[in-house]
């Protein structure tokens, strides 16, 4: 059967002027504040051409759109330095891992650092270099519940609201510590993977809240491991490639609930992943990302 177009409203695309800043930049602004304040029904933004500018000053756009959306912070858990910018290149030891610096095995889709005490509301990725072309995916969640209650998956929609499952914590986490992959902490358990409204019994005014990371989930049942199996595998058909260029800076909000305010708005929010690729084998042209997690603050509505 014809399967599921992505939903266009997932993703919205911006362009700097050039020897513009972000703050400069009204169709940047605008963007960002509707993301901010929940009024733009997307759920990710590309930010292009920031590298028409110097490349030195890459940073400090990237630390403008972060100043935009809230405190850019450093998960020092995950990376043992206090640098907010977070270089991100393929690493072989780690190459079929699932960790921001693996390549030859697919990332699968999730919410960054979901069960953590410091889960980011926003995401950015900033595309430094990537001449292999590898694909970032990019789907909303809510999208793809949606897309199972039209097609008939009630009772996958209702296991999914079950708290049966537990979330691990991120491999880089363990990996960070000296552990290996097998060995993560379990961070929450009794968990629903989709809490709030439900769509699927015909409440249409706002959305559910759905944060999970495929890879970290755990269940002991057959029939939840099941349902969040059928549920990844639209997710994944759902989601939109965006294969970044230099200079390009993708803002993901992260979370469907912003924790540092409260405020009780669920907001358009995005798994991302990535496809695999083969990384570049000279190390000045593997891929190299920036990136940038940033905690709400205070909504502009408030
Ligand atoms: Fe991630």
């Amino acid at each position: 059967m014809a399967l599921l177009p992505p939903n266009p409203e997932v993703l919205n695309s911006v362009s700097l002027i050039h020897d513009q800043t972000p703050k400069d930049n009204n169709a940047v602004n605008n963007a960002l504040e509707a993301m901010k304040s929940g009024t733009a029904n997307y759920a990710a933004l590309l930010i292009q051409k920031l590298s028409i500018r110097p490349q030195q000053k890459m940073d400090d756009s990237i630390m403008e759109v972060a100043d935009t959306l809230g405190e850019p912070f450093a998960e020092s858990k995950e990376t043992g330095t206090h640098n907010p910018i977070q270089e991100i290149t393929p690493d072989d030891r780690v190459a079929d891992l699932q960790t921001s610096s693996s390549s030859t095995t697919p990332l699968r889709l999730h919410t960054e650092n979901l069960g953590t005490e410091n889960i980011p509301d926003w995401v950015l990725i900033a595309c430094a270099q990537n001449l292999e072309k590898a694909p970032t995916l990019i789907v909303n969640p809510v999208e793809t519940v949606r897309v199972m209650g039209a097609i008939g998956l009630t009772r996958q929609l209702q296991l999914l609201r079950e708290p049966a499952f537990g979330v691990q914590e991120p491999t880089a986490f363990a990996l960070a510590t000296g552990r290996d992959e097998g060995e993560r902490k379990l961070l929450k358990d009794n968990i629903p993977i989709i809490s709030g409204l439900n769509q699927s019994v015909g409440e249409q005014e706002g959305a559910p809240v759905v944060e999970v990371d495929f890879e970290a989930m755990t269940t002991d049942s057959y029939e939840h491991k099941n349902a969040l199996a059928v549920f990844e595998v639209l997710a994944q058909k759902m989601a939109h490639k965006v294969v970044t260029r230099q200079g390009d800076l993708l803002v993901i909000r992260n979370t469907a609930q912003n924790r540092a305010t409260n405020d009780g708005i669920i907001y358009a929010s995005a798994l991302h992943g990535r496809d695999r690729f083969v990384p570049m084998a000279d190390s000045q042209r593997k891929r190299k990302l920036k990136r940038v997690f940033v905690r709400g603050r205070e909504s502009i509505r408030t």
